[in-house]
């Protein structure tokens, strides 16, 4: 039997950014041996949660193939995506896995009609060339994020809203059928009112059309809505990572209890109706020995301040932290 490769796996994935010169260089831990994978087959809303400045986009262009790891591999099906995207299974990859991005406005240039982009993914990467073939599968696309072509033909970005625009380069990223989308931070410039909507695509598009979405946010309201599985980030480190019903509802890391506890809703649906923010950005976490969170635990205990916790599986997740290590 051939073997059966995941579709995605991140192993011990570490990036490492020199900041400042001089006296004042520092290695700054972006990712630190992040590992998760999603299984082939099984199409899931994987969501990556944590505060601004804690990995989560440089993770997302690990995956992308766009950055290149410092330590540690990531796997498409088998296969290193350095590999795929430095030779000629590149057009390939790039099909199968498709990014959207944070503002719509600088996905699309202002002075272009967005159905030129359209058109040329679905001739680049689908049909060839041919305007017809192009147009239909331009059009099957946008059928399914629920706009028709008719409202995007000759039409420049300016004249759509940013609900409607984040829908239609969803549209664009479908095109090439992709089996994976990495969405980062896809509704934070988009109204509330329309933020379920691009959500429910999500939904929709995992369920009807066996799409998975490594859904990306700062946002816990989206991520408890939309996520099978969600990975907690602080300072470029999964801490705590699980069903979504479970890391939220039942945090075992202090740091997703603080997260919890920082929104003081009794009902349930709004739960998750604050976003994540502790405190400001500190470098010193980043650099700090032991456990990244150790400044902040509740707690803290002496070995977070020496020894960096394992990570251990508990139930049907896993929880950095040296209150659940043996
Ligand atoms: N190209 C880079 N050079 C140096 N530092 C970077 C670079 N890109 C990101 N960083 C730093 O890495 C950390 C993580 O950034 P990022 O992945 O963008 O976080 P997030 O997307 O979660 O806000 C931040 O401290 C950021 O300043
Ligand atoms: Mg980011």
């Amino acid at each position: 039997m051939p073997t059966r490769h995941k579709l995605l796996s991140i192993n011990d994935v570490t990036k490492v950014f020199t900041i400042g010169g001089g006296f004042q260089r520092a290695r700054l831990k972006a990712v630190e041996k992040a590992s998760f994978a999603l299984e082939e087959g099984k199409p899931e809303i994987f969501t990556l949660a944590g505060e601004s400045g804690c990995g989560k986009t440089t993770l997302a262009k690990m995956i992308l193939g766009l950055l290149e790891p410092t330590d540690g591999e990531v796997l498409h099906s088998g296969r290193s995506v350095q590999d795929l995207v430095k030779g000629d299974q590149r057009d390939d990859f790039n099909k199968k896995v498709q990014a959207v991005f944070q503002n719509p406005f600088e996905t699309f240039n202002p002075l272009r009609p967005v159905d030129t982009y359209l058109l040329e993914t679905a001739r680049n990467y689908v049909t060839g060339g041919s305007n017809g073939a192009s147009k239909n599968a331009v059009a099957e696309a946008l059928d399914l994020v629920g706009i028709s072509y008719s409202l995007v033909e000759d039409r420049y970005p300016h004249e759509f809203s940013g609900g409607q625009l984040q829908r239609i380069s969803i549209a664009r990223a479908l095109i090439t059928a992709p089996s994976l989308i990495i969405a980062d931070e896809p509704v934070s410039m988009v109204d509330a009112s329309l933020k379920m909507s691009v959500c429910n695509l999500f939904k929709v598009l995992k369920e009807e059309h066996q799409v998975n979405v490594i859904y990306i946010t700062h946002d816990l309201a989206t991520a408890y809505y939309v996520s099978d599985r969600i990975a907690i980030m602080f300072r470029g480190n999964i801490v705590e990572l699980g069903p979504v019903n479970t890391v939220l509802v039942e945090p075992k890391h202090p740091y997703t209890r603080v997260l919890k506890d920082s929104v003081p809703e009794p009902d349930p649906s709004n739960k998750w109706s604050g976003r994540i923010k502790l405190s400001g950005f500190e470098e010193r976490d980043f650099m700090r020995k032991g456990c990244k969170f150790a400044g902040r635990c509740p707690e803290v205990k002496a070995i977070c301040e020496e020894e960096d916790p394992p990570m251990v599986a508990i139930g049907s997740g896993m929880v950095k932290c040296h209150l659940y290590a043996r």
